[in-house]
């Protein structure tokens, strides 16, 4: 399973990078604008696409479909590796449909159902993106439509691959592994939580004060 860092903190994604825990990046325009300052997108973008090689999200803004095509096709310009993600509405699906027929690759985001992404996955989109702590957050078990949406892609030889998003926690990460998502994206916190064990820690400690008591060097 891919891991995709939900992050446009540039710092946060060189950390990742450097220590090669990350496959690609997604942001969006709630996470763009808490780094932006003076900053024009297209900058913040091209310094990502320079840390990470693999597939950055940048999404658009605009919510008509000619105008996300527009933006879309401004947003892939930028980079070879850039995925335009779109939100899972109807001109959003439009957009999707066409964006994907040149040639570029998308990220249909906001998906809450099944079916929503087996209309993203039709409409040719590269990423589907199912928001699972949204959906826990209204009461919702989130993570049984990336279990679903896995049957219905695999049943109907759907090539769209399951990012799932809005992961809060671990557990939530190891779910979508144990689902068959193709990727998730995590905040940094989620992704060093991942890491992280007591017992690894109280385990090298261990070793460290054994050898210490030997005398000896390597
Ligand atoms: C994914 O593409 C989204 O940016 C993200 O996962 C949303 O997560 P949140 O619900 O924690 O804001």
């Amino acid at each position: 399973m891919k891991i995709f860092l939900d992050t446009a903190d540039i710092t946060e994604i060189r950390r990742a990078a450097d220590a090669g825990l990350i496959d690609g990046i997604t942001t969006n325009p709630s996470l763009l604008a808490k780094v932006a300052g003076d900053r024009e997108p297209r900058e913040i973008f091209a310094e990502i696409c320079e840390v990470v090689d693999g597939p950055i999200s940048a999404e658009v803004i605009a919510t008509d479909a000619a105008g996300m095509i527009s933006e879309g096709r401004k947003l892939s310009g930028l980079h070879e590796n850039i995925v335009v993600k779109l939100p899972l509405t109807e001109d959003g699906l439009r957009a999707c449909r066409a964006l994907s027929g040149e040639g570029i690759a998308t990220n249909v985001t906001l998906c809450f159902s099944t079916s929503q992404a087996l209309l993203a996955a039709k409409a040719g989109a590269t990423f589907i993106s199912p928001f699972v702590g949204r959906l826990d957050d209204v009461g919702h078990d989130g993570m049984e439509i990336i279990a679903e949406i896995r049957q219905v892609y695999d049943s109907y030889g759907f090539t769209t691959e399951i990012l799932a998003a809005s992961l809060r926690h671990p557990r939530h990460v190891l779910e979508a592994m144990l689902m068959g998502a193709d990727a998730a994206t995590l905040p940094s916190k989620v992704l060093y939580q991942l890491l992280k064990h007591p017992l690894t820690d109280r385990g090298l400690e261990q070793f460290l004060a054994d050898w210490k008591g030997s005398g000896k060097e390597l």
